[in-house]
């Protein structure tokens, strides 16, 4: 195949894969609906209708005092933890990084092919002021979480995670799991990739985040599937693919 062809073909893929974008911002906000049920169930104080109880967060703050530039080149694997609590406003900016609604269309933070949105993200917490805790489930339309059990979590999660201290340190373990289907429906076995990219978006998000409040955090990518999906209650269809253990730094 010759350049001038190779350029026509990417370029043909190019406008393809933009079309169906753009017709999926405005699917992905109905199937993002229908998936989830919230829109059209929840009463006006955040209550959805079908009687879960949701804990509106802070509304996220678009400030602070540390640039990108600096976020990034500061941004380390923190593996040990103060006995600190986080604040809820803190939880909340964490979450809303990784996957909060950041246009009126309900796109998010984090790109997601086709806009299809496969990212469940949950918060297990055991040190957050004015939380019990329990494993929580963030809901990015609403900015707020649902509880999804009571209790501190934590020993499990480090049991499925191998061990790693970090994992029973953290004052929240963020959980970042998927629902592969909501993306392969449309992209076929590729959207296994696009899913894994995505998750890999969100969690720069949310450590970008945590070194902005100088909170922090490493990515755990080394667990069991179905230990996890235990200790933490996922349903069946979720895939857990990161623990994020999050805290105040020791020794600051
Ligand atoms: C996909 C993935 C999985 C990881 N899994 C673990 C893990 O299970 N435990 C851990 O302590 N760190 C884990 N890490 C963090 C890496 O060890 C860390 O990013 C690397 O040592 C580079 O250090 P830095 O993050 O401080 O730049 C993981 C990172 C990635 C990207």
């Amino acid at each position: 195949m010759g350049r001038a062809t190779c350029l026509v073909v990417a370029m043909s893929v190019a406008l393809l894969f933009a079309a169906t974008t753009g017709l999926a911002c405005d699917e992905a906000t109905d199937s993002q609906t229908s998936l989830t049920g919230m829109t059209e169930a929840t009463a006006d104080d955040g209550t959805p209708a079908d009687g879960r109880a949701m804990i509106p967060l802070p509304a996220p703050q678009p400030d602070g005092p540390v640039s990108l530039e600096e976020a990034i080149r500061v941004r380390r694997s923190v593996r040990e933890y103060s006995d600190e609590p986080l604040t809820l406003t803190e939880l909340g900016r964490l979450l809303w990084a990784a996957q909060g609604v950041t246009s009126d269309r309900g796109a998010r933070a984090a790109p997601s092919a086709g806009g299809t949105y496969p990212l469940e993200v949950y918060a297990a917490t055991a040190m957050v002021t004015g939380l019990r805790p329990g494993v929580y489930r963030y809901h990015p339309r609403e900015h707020a979480l649902e509880t999804v059990s009571g209790g501190d979590v934590r020993a499990g999660l480090m049991e499925a995670g191998l061990g790693q201290a970090c994992i029973g340190d953290g004052a929240v373990d963020i959980i970042v799991a998927a629902v592969y289907e909501r993306t392969t429906e449309r992209y076929g076995d590729r959207g296994i990739r696009y899913v894994h990219l995505e998750a890999g978006h969100a969690a720069q998000n949310l450590c970008l985040q945590a070194v902005t409040l100088g909170l922090g955090a490493v990515t755990v990518g080394a667990f069991s599937d179905e230990q996890v999906r235990a200790a933490a209650g996922l349903p069946a269809g979720e895939q857990p693919l990161y623990i994020i253990p999050v805290g105040r730094p020791a020794g600051y």
